[in-house]
């Protein structure tokens, strides 16, 4: 049976998880404090991109499953089950900067009126909970009865609408009988995965340690990367060697730029501060975030060695976001390399198929910096290209027209998306990372002076 849900926050965790319960069957508020937000998503234009968001956003708007509001009271008047997704960006020395998720707290404590269950669903660090409850309980007095749980979210971003949809778990973190018998009233009926039942702090913990985790393979593949060069070896064929084990799997093999986006990064360093702040060596942690950061330094030194000067050349840069099939650009490479290449007095024409308004805002175009509509407006007479992000769209396109435009064709690649015997026989200059014996330096097939 459809039980009433409030969200507040609709960015790219609650709009998702208000349209998914909605879709499932849940009537649902989402608040947000932004009435821009809340104008576009109550006239059904999503203000995230994302797969399938769309449709589901029109649907549930249609059936009258699901409306957006400014006003706190909207939601808290029509639900019993209250998701915080507020986010929880770093702050400067590394920590979860938790102000939003007080602010919330405050809203509900002025507010509550009769039982609510608050759910942590933003990613906060362990014992975020303690301090929800004390907050509530000072503002609300003790006459009021609620719960804190946790039920972390693991979509990802680029597939998020279809990972809410299907999870391969839910974790539900209560430490009350009734808390986690309304949590599992809302999801059992509707999802087919394992749900793991647990207190709060453990679930607070498993979000945190899963992304810390999903870091480490990155840095661990990225670290394996570097020796491959050194001993001319492909990365992507050691990847696959080690990956068939089931006890280590292929997900997140994948050598390149590194992570980043809005969750592995803030996760990681806000995890090292919990366990630092316990008294736990994290050591491990600290190398895992080292590394990297230092892949963007690997990929603009070996633009460097390519190019020799940087200054004047005309770079052409795929790929803002963070990923593809987003237009998140949190955490993104791009936000390194744009202000390095710019300070370096390079000329840049940046290309990505969803993210570049989202860069524009930061860095706003210049006679140096140009934000182009497609990928061959980027690399016309461009000395090289600089590929930061693997859309799909970079793969398929035509590489002979590609080289034909640019006027040196050289290719830096951060994500190891060709072959690089195919862009040798293509006529570039190929550039990648961890293929030791992979990088081809032909002549230029034509320069225009
Ligand atoms: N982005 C992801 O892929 C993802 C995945 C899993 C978990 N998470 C976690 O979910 C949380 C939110 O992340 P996000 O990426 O959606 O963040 P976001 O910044 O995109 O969205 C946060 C939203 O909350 C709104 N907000 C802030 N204060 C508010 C208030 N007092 N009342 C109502 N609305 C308010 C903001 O206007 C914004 O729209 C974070 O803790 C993040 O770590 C994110």
């Amino acid at each position: 049976m459809g039980m009433g849900v409030g969200i507040f926050g609709t960015g790219y965790a609650g709009l998702v998880t208000a349209v998914g319960l909605a879709e499932v069957g849940h009537t649902v508020t989402a608040i947000d404090k932004d009435p821009d937000i809340v104008a576009r998503l109550s006239d059904g234009t999503p203000t995230i991109h994302e797969p399938g968001l769309q449709e589901l956003l029109t649907a549930n708007l249609e059936a009258g499953k699901l409306r957006f509001s400014t006003r706190a009271e909207d939601a808290m008047s029509a639900s019993k089950i209250i998701f915080l997704c507020v986010g929880t960006p770093p702050r400067a020395d590394g920590q979860a900067d938790l102000s939003q998720v007080e602010e919330v707290s405050r809203t509900i404590g002025q507010q509550l009126d009769g039982y609510k269950l608050i759910v942590e669903k933003s990613t906060v660090p362990a014992r975020t909970a303690y301090w929800i409850d004390t907050t509530i309980r000072r503002l609300a007095g003790p006459e009021h009865e609620f719960d804190v749980a946790s039920n972390p979210e693991f979509l990802r971003e680029g597939s998020a609408v279809r990972d809410f949809l299907r999870p391969d778990r839910i974790v539900i973190g209560a430490d009350t009988d009734r808390a986690r018998s309304l949590l599992l009233d809302l999801y059992e009926p509707n999802f087919d995965c394992p749900i793991v039942s647990t207190s709060v702090t453990t679930a607070e913990l498993i979000k945190q340690t899963a992304n810390s985790f999903l870091a480490t393979k990155i840095s661990f593949i990225n670290m394996v990367s570097d020796l491959c060069e050194e001993l001319g070896v492909d990365v992507a064929t050691v990847a696959r060697g080690i990956g068939l084990d089931p006890r280590i799997g292929s997900h997140f093999l994948n050598a390149g730029l590194g992570f980043g986006g809005s969750c592995l990064p803030k996760d990681l360093s806000a995890l090292i501060r919990v366990a630092e702040g316990n008294g736990v060596d994290v050591g491990m942690l600290r190398e895992v975030e080292r590394i990297n950061t230092a892949r963007v330094d690997r990929l603009l030194a070996k633009l460097e060695r390519a190019l020799w000067v940087l200054r004047n050349k005309v770079i052409a840069l795929f790929g803002v976001a963070f990923k593809p099939d987003t237009d998140d650009i949190r955490g993104a490479p791009s936000l390194g390399v744009v202000p390095r290449l710019h300070g370096a007095g390079a000329c840049l024409r940046v290309y990505d198929p969803a993210a570049t308004r989202k860069l524009e805002r930061l860095y706003p175009p210049d006679d140096r910096l140009t934000y182009v509509d497609s990928a061959f407006e980027a690399v016309r007479d461009a000395h090289a290209l600089v590929i930061l992000t693997d859309w799909e769209e970079f793969r398929s396109l035509d590489l002979g027209r590609v080289g034909s435009l640019m006027r040196t064709p050289i290719v830096v690649d951060g994500r190891n998306l060709f072959e690089p015997a195919q862009m040798q026989a293509a006529g570039f200059e190929y550039y990648s990372l961890g293929r030791g014996e992979a990088t081809f330096r032909t002549e230029p097939k034509r320069v225009h002076v």
